[in-house]
């Protein structure tokens, strides 16, 4: 009986979102108001933070989609095997909160490792250079630096998706093509 919840990330269904608050307006209204429009027109895929015993109410959130990055702005030690884009593709976490009753509980971190697992298995289809993320103001840039992300210009930081790959040496990248060209899935 009791114990610690399971906690589970899924895309956002019907659940309660009117109840969620971070303590950030622009989060909580964009999670009430927009969430769903973005989902979609195709815009951002959203994820929900909940857990096995209620899949109903929401501890966090955070949306994904892809993004451009200027080459220029990355550090010439990493771009120097990308050749002449100017441009390079990446995984944009566009927002990512979690419920004020539940900050410093360690789902912030949860939630940006499930973002980072997620946006690595996704290369196994559509190919990023890198996750990047524009953090709510510099308090939160500490947040993200812990976990090695970069800063590049104003608050926006990234972190390669090659140094994902070898912090999460597991993830399964899904439709590799085997020799024949057929999909493995
Ligand atoms: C920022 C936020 C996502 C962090 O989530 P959280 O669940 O409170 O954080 P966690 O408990 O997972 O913290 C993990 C680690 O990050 C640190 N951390 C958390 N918030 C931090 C911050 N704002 N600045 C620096 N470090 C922070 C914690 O101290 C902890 O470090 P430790 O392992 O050394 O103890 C959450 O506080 C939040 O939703 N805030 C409001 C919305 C927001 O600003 N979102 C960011 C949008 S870019």
């Amino acid at each position: 009986m009791g114990g610690e919840p399971k906690y589970v990330v899924q895309p956002l269904g019907d659940q309660n979102r009117a109840a969620f608050h971070c303590g950030d307006k622009e989060l909580d209204g964009y999670f009430l108001e927009r969430a769903s429009r973005d989902i979609r027109e195709k815009i951002a895929a959203v994820f929900v933070l909940l857990t096995e015993e209620d899949k109903n109410s929401v501890f966090g959130y955070y949306t994904l989609s892809n993004q451009e990055i200027d080459a220029g702005e990355l550090p010439s030690a990493l771009t120097k095997k990308t050749g002449k884009y100017r441009k390079l593709p990446a995984t944009l976490i566009g927002r990512l909160a979690v419920s004020k009753a539940h900050q410093g509980c360690k789902l912030g971190e949860f939630l940006l490792i499930d973002a980072l697992k997620r946006a690595l298995e996704a290369t196994g289809s559509v190919m990023s250079f890198a996750v990047v993320v524009d953090a709510k103001g510099e308090q939160v840039i500490a947040f993200y630096e812990k976990y090695g992300f970069m800063r590049l210009s104003g608050t926006r930081l990234f972190l390669p998706m090659k140094t994902i790959e070898k912090t999460f040496p597991s993830i399964n990248k899904t439709s590799e093509l085997d020799p024949q060209g057929s999909s493995k899935t």
